[in-house]
């Protein structure tokens, strides 16, 4: 590890001592799942573990307290950001590791800013942490379909990825939750990067959409 990251990542630890327990709990195991996913697709595991920390700094804040910390830190929320504002939280701590603690790695701090809602074109740091994120081993007890979503990305990241989305769209659909635009957006680029992928027909929502190949 180099020493601006390893400088970095004890600062980013040194802050979230001060967060609730169950929080830095989660935040370990994401940044486990991530070190071993990353090791698997041979990313550098120092660089995931480093976005592992940043991702949550502040998962912890209500609602009200997600607008004010993303307006301080230069984020103007949008209206789908105010229907449900935790979506603010990684964005917010984005640009806080930015600011705040000198880290420039822009994948990095694409990976915090992404592990929410996703973004169509995710570096391999944004997919390895939003799925470790996401399976990591509470949440697997807690949704065992998470289960099944873990062997997938270690055998297909991309469609890993995809089948979480899936899955969060059936959720939203089932609970009748909004679904924030964004994730609709990155899950419309990797249903067609996935046709593309495979050679099949580009037909997603009812729309025929061209490709070149
Ligand atoms: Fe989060
Ligand atoms: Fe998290």
């Amino acid at each position: 590890m180099t020493n601006d990251l390893s400088r970095h990542l004890a600062a980013i630890q040194e802050e979230m001592t001060s967060r609730p327990k169950g929080l830095q709990e989660h935040t370990r195991r994401v940044a486990k799942e991530a070190i071993a996913l990353a090791a698997f697709w041979d990313v550098d595991p120092a660089r995931v573990e480093l976005a592992s920390w940043i991702h949550d700094l502040f998962r912890h804040l209500p609602r009200e307290e997600q607008l004010r910390q993303a307006r301080e830190v230069g984020i103007e929320p949008t209206p789908d950001d105010e229907v449900d504002p935790i979506v603010l939280h990684g964005p917010s701590a984005a640009r806080a590791a930015r600011y705040r603690f000198g880290i420039s790695d822009d994948e990095v701090l694409q990976a915090v800013a992404a592990h929410t809602l996703g973004i169509p074109q995710m570096p391999q740091v944004a997919k390895i942490l939003l799925l470790a994120d996401k399976v990591e081993p509470a949440k697997r007890k807690k949704r065992p379909a998470m289960k099944a979503i873990r062997k997938l990305a270690r055998r297909d990241l991309d469609l890993a990825l995809l089948c979480w989305s899936d899955w969060s769209w059936y959720q939203a659909r089932e609970n009748r939750w909004v679904m924030h635009p964004e994730s609709w957006q990155a899950r419309d680029a990797w249903v067609r990067e996935h046709h593309i992928d495979r050679g099949g027909p580009l037909s997603i929502a009812g729309a025929a959409v061209e490709y070149d190949n």
